[in-house]
């Protein structure tokens, strides 16, 4: 072997590959972007070589990952689904949104949040234009870890139509619907006319829906309304309220469910008189639920803003 031939031979084993490219990533001078750069490439190598990738698998992955990013737009995120359906994004904020005992548990944002509801007075009714769903009143207090009230906490709440679909998805989803903002008063409470949620499926005509076809899944998710409650001095909390009845609490397609967020939807068979109040006239339901907010931590997480912000940022792109 000629001289300097050994120092010549890079890239003999697959081992060999690995180490080259960690080495590539040594000199990286942001040391979050460092080790992240190098659990990367030791994780997603050892993936490779554990199933064995072939090329042709290699090119299914690239043509999924192209197809995902052509599908994504103002009202739809498939990176944000992958993440979802795969776990990632529940690892993620279990581990950013630890929160002390007795605070409210977050879940996931999911892609279907839009910046711009319209503020509500209390008793405000999000599902004014549908006319099919089982109306339903929210209402509860936003407290501290003390069991004290947080007057003027803000409420963001979405949820789908009754037909399953959120605005976005509708033939006009420009118009805003099922959405609004709502702020507690000196007590604390919040109060919000909706319609009973409904389980419904995650959009899944691209490569998710394709990916959890070929798996064996299901894309239901478990009847819920999304919230995100928010106070001066305390962490935001992004979560979901669950109705303990759906069938789909056991199997969500996005892996969300905690079992502090799920509650009652009681039936009523006559409005009572704050319904009547409200303009329910017949049948209706009640669902309570007490949001509790830590004090802001010293400890930077991701603002729950600032995930709002940057959800919609990716439509805009
Ligand atoms: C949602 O609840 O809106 C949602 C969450 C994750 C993926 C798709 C939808
Ligand atoms: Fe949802």
């Amino acid at each position: 072997m000629p001289e300097g031939q050994d120092k010549l031979r890079r890239g003999t084993t697959e081992d060999d590959i690995t180490a080259q490219v960690l080495a590539r990533f040594a000199a990286t001078p942001d040391p979050r972007l460092k080790q992240i750069m190098l659990a990367l490439i030791k994780h997603l190598h050892a993936f490779v070589k554990d199933v064995e990738l072939t090329e042709t698998e290699w090119f299914q992955a690239i043509e999924i990952l192209t197809e995902a990013g052509k599908m994504c737009s103002d009202k739809r995120q498939e990176f944000i689904l992958f993440s979802d359906t795969l776990g990632v994004s529940m690892v993620v904020d279990l581990l950013d949104h630890r929160k002390p005992e007795g605070a409210t548990e977050s879940t996931v944002f999911g892609p279907f949040h839009r910046l711009g509801a319209p503020e509500m007075a209390p008793g405000g009714n999000i599902a004014h234009r549908d006319t099919t769903g089982a109306p339903a009143l929210v209402s509860g207090r936003v407290l501290d870890l003390d069991g004290k009230p947080i007057a003027d906490a803000k409420l963001d709440v979405w949820q789908t139509q009754s037909n399953g679909l959120y605005d976005a998805q509708d033939e006009n989803p420009d118009e805003l619907h099922m959405r609004g903002k709502f702020r507690t008063d000196s007590a604390g409470r919040y109060l919000l006319r909706t319609v009973v949620p409904v389980n419904y499926p995650i959009p899944s005509d691209g490569p998710v829906g394709a990916m959890l076809k070929a798996t064996g899944r299901h894309p239901m998710r478990p009847a819920h309304i999304h919230f995100v409650v928010t106070a001066d001095g305390y962490d935001g909390v992004t979560t979901h309220l669950f109705d303990r009845t759906d069938p789909y609490l056991e199997s969500d397609a996005v892996f969300a469910v905690k079992d502090s967020l799920i509650c009652d939807f009681t039936r009523h068979d006559e409005p009572t008189a704050e319904a009547a109040k409200l303009g329910i006239a017949g049948r209706f339901y009640t669902a309570e639920f007490d949001f509790v907010l830590k004090p802001a931590g010293a400890t930077a997480q991701t603002d729950v803003h600032e995930a709002q912000r940057r959800l919609a940022a990716l439509g805009a792109r």
